[in-house]
């Protein structure tokens, strides 16, 4: 696997007044991901990147994390530091945020 973590971060926009997660949110959030992956200096390869949709759309702003296919939404970029911390560094998932089908 050329990743041990690989982090999609929908930057999809929609038209006008349809729930998405929006490109701003998307290059915000992969920005901050990024930035707090690399000060956390994990020895781990890990990529985080934008997306396109996720199809998960009404709970959106949404990411998922791979290999496991984990999938987060209704996030805001308050939120991603817990994700790098609990998630992707101690590798507890974040029951709050977690859609549907993953809790
Ligand atoms: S627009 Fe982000 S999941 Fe569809």
């Amino acid at each position: 696997m050329k990743y041990d973590v690989h982090v999609f971060v929908c930057a999809n926009q929609k038209a006008e007044g349809k729930k998405c997660c929006t490109e701003t949110f998307g290059n915000e959030a992969v920005a901050k991901l990024r930035q707090k992956v690399k000060e956390a200096k994990l020895p781990l390869k890990i990529r985080v990147q934008k997306a396109g949709c996720l199809d998960v759309c009404q709970q959106g702003p949404a990411l998922a994390i791979y290999p496991e296919g984990t999938f987060y939404g209704n996030l805001n970029l308050e939120m991603l530091d817990q994700i790098v911390d609990e998630h992707i560094i101690k590798g507890q998932k974040l029951a709050a945020h977690l859609l549907e089908d993953e809790s």
